[in-house]
């Protein structure tokens, strides 16, 4: 397939580093998966005989589905192991994890983990190849990949689209990919949160930075809402529940008189009433179930990409 001819990475830990080309070659290919996705029959005979493990050490119900669905989706024999059932409850360190999972010969190991850097390290004591789905607050490139096939759709070039990313950037891999990839991209961004929300380097990213909601979001085309991380708070980061949706959480009203016209997205789980309203989340400019489709397909894609898969 010409498009995948540009990707060249054994593993996917991080947006950093991938260039425009990558990136729009795995969204060519998800797209094509997407096809296949829409027809009765979704097999693909891509991943026969592969194997890939789903190794999540932290909750998930969207991320861990999706990667199994689309692993079953490419032929490949798909096992998951989710740290309650697993042995680092009984004290075994990742990296015995790791390579008891190497014995039995992977293709591909899906990692999501509480902790920075787990799938960076996994990188250098495995052989085959990593996906990152979610490594504490550092990052989560799927879900930037889902989320830039979702935006492509709806808003077309990036050169001049502004995204507004709203809510608890300190905390989130979702931003912070987003933010990779969107400046590599080309895109306008900026972040909208409290001062306690912002990562101090926030800048580097390449995003302008408001408190203000209102000016945050003006004139943008997309606006991100983003989960407070309640589990990776230790301390007080807002006055209270209500003072922040007060100030930053975006419903229906708000939205069509600060950014009419504005797409919204959310990476889920949503906390209804805390950072988005019912209204915005279920009303006709949430894309919120198309990321999910989407998710799916690019997950194929990454797979398919990094398994070597032979052909769609
Ligand atoms: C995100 C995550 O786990 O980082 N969710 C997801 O993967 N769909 C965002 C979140 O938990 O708020």
């Amino acid at each position: 397939m010409a498009e995948s001819l540009a990707f060249h990475q054994r593993h996917l830990i991080t947006m950093e580093g991938l260039s425009r080309d990558e990136i729009e070659a795995i969204l060519a290919v998800a797209r094509s998966f997407r096809e296949l996705n829409e027809r009765d029959i979704k097999k693909s005979p891509s991943l026969r005989g592969r194997t890939v493990i789903n190794l999540f050490f932290e909750n998930s119900t969207r991320t861990r589905s999706s990667f199994e669905i689309a692993g079953k989706r490419l032929s490949a024999d798909v096992i998951n192991i989710s740290a309650s059932g697993s042995s680092t409850t009984k004290g075994e360190t990742l990296l015995d994890t790791a390579a008891n999972l190497q014995a039995m010969v992977p293709d591909v190991v899906v990692v999501r983990h509480a902790q920075g850097g787990a799938c960076e390290f996994l990188t250098r004591h495995l052989e085959c190849s990593i996906v990152n789905a979610g490594d504490g607050r550092h990052e989560h490139p799927t879900q930037a990949l889902l989320d830039l096939l979702t935006m492509h759709d709806h808003i077309g070039d990036w050169a001049d689209k502004t995204i507004a990313i709203v809510g608890d950037v300190t905390h989130s891999r979702v931003a912070r990919s987003n933010l990779i990839a969107l400046k590599t991209l080309g895109a306008h961004t900026r972040v909208v949160a409290p001062p306690t929300l912002l990562p101090r380097d926030v800048q580097n990213y390449g995003c302008e930075v408001h408190y203000d909601l209102e000016r945050g979001i003006a004139g943008a085309d997309v606006v991100m809402v983003l989960r407070l991380q309640r589990e990776r708070m230790q301390g007080s980061f807002i006055p209270s529940i209500n003072e922040y949706f007060n100030m930053y959480g975006i419903n229906r009203d708000r939205l069509h008189r600060m950014a009419p016209g504005a797409l919204v997205m959310h990476p889920g789980p949503i906390n209804r009433g805390v950072e988005l309203a019912s209204d915005a989340a279920d009303g006709p400019e949430s894309l919120v179930l198309e990321q999910v489709k989407n998710g799916v397909a690019v997950r194929m894609a990454v797979l398919h990409l990094l398994g070597q898969g032979t052909g769609i």
